[in-house]
């Protein structure tokens, strides 16, 4: 084993891509890219943000969903990723999105992504969000069995070593499951 140490970097591996979508105090809704969030309870999920139009709305509403980019919407998920709103009021719409409102929350859900979770702000300190999940849903063209089927789904992953966004690929186990074969 011949290792290279790269020093202190916020990479893990795959990180998700996460579309953030918000609605400001007029009820426009806003969309931005977060790849630096993980679910941290059942009911909880935790993104790290820096202030851009999403944290004034966060403020404004109290509320919001976290949509997964899939691999036929990449090109308007990096774009709300690299434009503000701030800049751009009408981003949203710019990147081709359509918003429906979450029946839980006082927050948009985007029609081109199927797939959400739908949140309410526990708290914004030091650039750190904390969600309550309090819904999650998908649109029936992605479920399978009455479960998420990621092969209709096609979630994307960020690669923070290359900058790429990557598909994801087949199953290769069964968790909780495929480890008992080395249990005493
Ligand atoms: C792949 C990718 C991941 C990103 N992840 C984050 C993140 O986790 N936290 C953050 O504050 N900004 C992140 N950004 C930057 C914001 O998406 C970007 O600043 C955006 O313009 C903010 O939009 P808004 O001002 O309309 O809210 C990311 C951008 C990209 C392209």
């Amino acid at each position: 084993m011949s290792r290279k140490n790269f020093g202190a970097k916020p990479i893990m591996l795959p990180q998700p891509v996460l579309i953030i979508g918000t609605y400001d105090e007029n009820g426009v809704p806003n969309a931005m890219n977060a790849a630096w969030g993980i679910t941290t309870d059942f009911q909880e999920i935790t993104i790290s943000l820096s202030e851009h139009k999403t944290t004034d709305n966060l403020a404004a509403r109290g509320a919001f969903t976290v949509s997964m980019a899939t691999e036929d919407q990449v090109i308007p998920c990096d774009y709300v990723g690299i434009e503000s709103g701030r800049k751009v009021p009408n981003k949203f719409e710019v990147a081709g999105f359509h918003a429906s409102k979450s029946e839980f929350v006082d927050a948009p859900l985007i029609d081109e992504l199927p797939m959400a979770l739908e949140c309410k702000v526990k708290s914004f300190n030091d650039g750190i969000l904390i969600g309550e999940i309090v819904n999650v849903s998908a649109d029936e063209s992605v479920i399978t069995d009455g479960n998420v089927d990621l092969k209709k789904l096609r979630p994307i992953a960020f690669d923070p070593c290359n900058n790429k966004y990557v598909k994801l690929g087949d199953a290769v186990g069964d968790a909780f499951s495929c480890g008992k074969k080395l249990k005493g």
